[in-house]
């Protein structure tokens, strides 16, 4: 067998476990495979950059960050849709002429859109979801999640020491343009006072008294933010609208705004904290290393029994997959009567409704 495997999207923990998982459980069962890595993700499918690694090169990778196949961002809309682009045929033109027998792809939601595209057209494709961001439909987690969840939760806990030693209102803007799964999770781990999250737009009002009422109780407010965070007033707003009225206000996420109104309304001295690209860096946790384990074995078990067109998920703790057609391009949101949000309500934390 020959495969191709890519890795597409941004990075997080855990990409170089689940190839570390596929490359050994694929050598089981075809010692002779072939393997090709295919570098910077569809660019590397797109413009040739490939080469054949030995299985060997995939050892010692389990706990190493990032991934060493390298990756890019290639948005659907722009591979894919625009006419008058032939970069879809490019894909599909290299996939034959390197004479693949499958494509493994790692990546998220743009990702899985592209591949259930790839499939559709005849090229056999195996995807895994990947993502910090959880909102991959049809898995319970994506991998990456859990170690960003570590990342973000530690940030926080270290945050919470200056914001008690100074009496401060501090937000820690956690990563989620979309979805607020990452700080929903970090939010509840690192016991933060207030839970802003995109699924859920805040009444600055709200997130005032909350904050009022943690300082008189504590001394200190820690808000768990989403970089995704709105106001009710922005949620009418569609995204673009949103972006441009943001600009004209020189604001790019609603953070510093939040912290504004609280140090003008309370007089309380406050602080914004955007740990940013950390929370998508370095080793993979030992929960994301078992899961990508898990995932990269059962990826190779489909190549094996000629399945594609699946992505691999996890379904109530036990890996399987779903038909790539049917999950790719739909979002997994944090629902508001999600059971976190209700427990984390029942616990007094706000979500500044
Ligand atoms: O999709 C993962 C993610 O980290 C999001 O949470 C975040 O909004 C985005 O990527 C940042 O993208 P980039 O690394 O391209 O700035």
């Amino acid at each position: 067998m020959k495969i191709g495997i890519l890795t597409s999207g941004g990075d997080c923990a855990g990409l170089n476990a689940v190839m570390h998982g596929f490359v050994k459980a694929i050598t089981a069962i075809d010692p002779k495979v072939e393997i090709y890595g295919i570098f910077d993700g569809y660019d590397g499918l797109i413009n040739r950059k490939y080469r054949a690694i030995e299985p060997q090169e995939f050892s010692n990778i389990l706990k190493m960050g990032g991934t060493i196949l390298g990756t890019s961002r290639q948005p659907y809309k722009k591979l894919i849709q625009i006419e008058d682009n032939n970069k879809a045929a490019q894909m599909k033109d290299n996939y034959r002429k390197m004479d693949l027998d499958a494509l493994i792809i790692l990546g998220g939601q743009g990702t899985h859109k592209t591949a259930a595209f790839l499939s559709n057209e005849g090229l056999n494709v195996v995807a895994l979801p990947k993502t910090i961001d959880n909102d991959i439909w049809g898995t319970d987690f994506t991998f990456g999640f859990h170690s960003a969840v570590n990342i973000a939760t530690e940030c926080i806990d270290r945050i919470q020491t200056t914001a008690a030693s100074h009496g401060r209102a501090m937000i820690v803007e956690i990563m989620g343009n979309k979805v607020g799964w990452l700080t929903l999770y970090a939010g509840i781990a690192s016991g933060s006072d207030i839970i802003i999250i995109p699924e859920i737009p805040y009444d600055i009002d709200k997130i005032i008294k909350a904050v009022e009422a943690a300082e008189k109780k504590n001394g200190f407010c820690i808000i768990a933010a989403a970089e995704g965070a709105m106001d009710k007033e922005e949620a009418l707003f569609s995204k673009k609208e949103r972006i441009q009225k943001r600009a004209e206000r020189g604001e790019i996420t609603a953070s510093n705004r939040i912290a504004k109104a609280i140090a003008e309304k309370l007089n309380v001295e406050t602080r914004v904290v955007v740990p940013g690209h950390i929370q998508r860096g370095g080793s993979p946790t030992p929960y994301d290393r078992v899961i990508c384990t898990q995932m990269g074995a059962y990826a190779a078990k489909l190549v094996g029994e000629r399945r594609f067109g699946q992505t691999v998920a996890l379904d109530g703790g036990k890996i399987t997959s779903n038909n790539l057609a049917e999950v790719a391009g739909k979002t997994k949101f944090v629902l508001p009567k999600h059971e976190l949000v209700r427990a984390a309500k029942e616990i007094g934390i706000s979500f500044g409704e």
